[in-house]
């Protein structure tokens, strides 16, 4: 009652009690202005979203879709993924630029070749051969084009010469992937680092994929030397006339000088 109205009550107290009143009063006045200073308690639900909060998420709105309009390739399955390329040209609709090899295929020789034969396709010393200069991947009166399929098709293995010098290591073999890619590889890797070559096809690499699907084992040497050279690009100009004996022994040189001491002046 008396802090409900204590100034009504006031005249009719006693001096003592006059006394508690005043005393009751400020004290009244405290709790009120205490209680005007403190803020409503936070309801669940009726808060309003911080403008900074709004902000950073239209800003994130704005960045996600300026990402996705610059960098979405146009949402093509094939810009990034190249296993996904439409091989050749598009069945339907306009000319569809065919791969390049020099393109894809680099980027494949990088996803499975190149922890072994090195980016610069000199290989390891001693260890896994070059491919730069290498009579295997270029040819040789002997060394066909039919040998370098099939050998990484299904791997090769035991004592193989490369540009003179011996290696016995084991290649794993590569049929797992398509007759597109290891014709984009090869054609790739033969004209890479100075070496020019005629490209390989995907019908080239199914044709052989096919007469030696009985192979079970990684190629030798040996074998490979019995089976008759083939060279796909047909024309005799196309295998280097030097069988590569003649070139220094490890991996040193230039590639630049490759092409200059094998000589293929006609080149594609
Ligand atoms: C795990 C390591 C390794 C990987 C990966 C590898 N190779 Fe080889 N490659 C070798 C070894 C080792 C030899 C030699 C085998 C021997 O001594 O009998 C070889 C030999 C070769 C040869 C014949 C010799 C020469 O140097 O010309 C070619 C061509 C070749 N590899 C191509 C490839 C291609 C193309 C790929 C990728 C699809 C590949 N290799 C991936 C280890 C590898």
């Amino acid at each position: 009652m008396m802090s409900q109205d204590p100034n009504k009550t006031q005249p009719e107290a006693p001096d003592t009690f006059q006394m508690d009143m005043e005393r009751d009063d400020i004290n009244v006045r405290d709790v009120h202005g205490a209680i005007l200073r403190e803020k409503d308690d936070p309801r669940d639900g009726y808060e309003p979203i911080p403008l900074w909060m709004v902000s950073i998420f239209m800003a994130l709105v704005f960045w996600g879709g300026a990402y996705l309009a610059f960098f979405s390739g146009g949402f093509q399955a094939d810009v990034f993924d190249p296993s996904q390329v439409a091989w050749g040209a598009g069945a339907g609709g306009a000319e569809k630029a065919a791969p390049d090899p020099m393109v894809v295929g680099k980027k494949l020789f990088t996803a499975n070749c190149v922890a072994c034969h090195q980016a610069t396709g000199q290989g390891v010393a001693g260890q896994f051969p070059p491919l730069a200069g290498s009579e295997w991947v270029v040819g040789s009166d002997w060394h066909g084009d039919n040998h370098l399929v099939k050998l990484v098709l299904h791997g090769l293995q035991g004592p193989v010469q490369v540009e003179g010098t011996t290696y016995n290591g084991a290649m794993p073999p590569w049929k797992q992937l398509k007759d597109e890619q290891i014709a984009m590889i090869l054609t790739y890797i033969r004209n890479e680092w100075g070496n020019s070559a005629p490209p390989i096809t995907a019908e080239q690499v199914a044709k052989i994929r096919e007469e030696t699907a009985s192979q079970t084992e990684p190629f030798t040497q040996a074998q490979l030397k019995a089976i008759p050279a083939v060279h796909f690009g047909g024309s005799a100009e196309s295998a280097p006339p030097a069988d590569g004996t003649d070139a220094p022994p490890e991996g040193g040189e230039p590639p630049a000088d490759a092409p200059a001491a094998t000589g293929t002046p006609t080149g594609v």
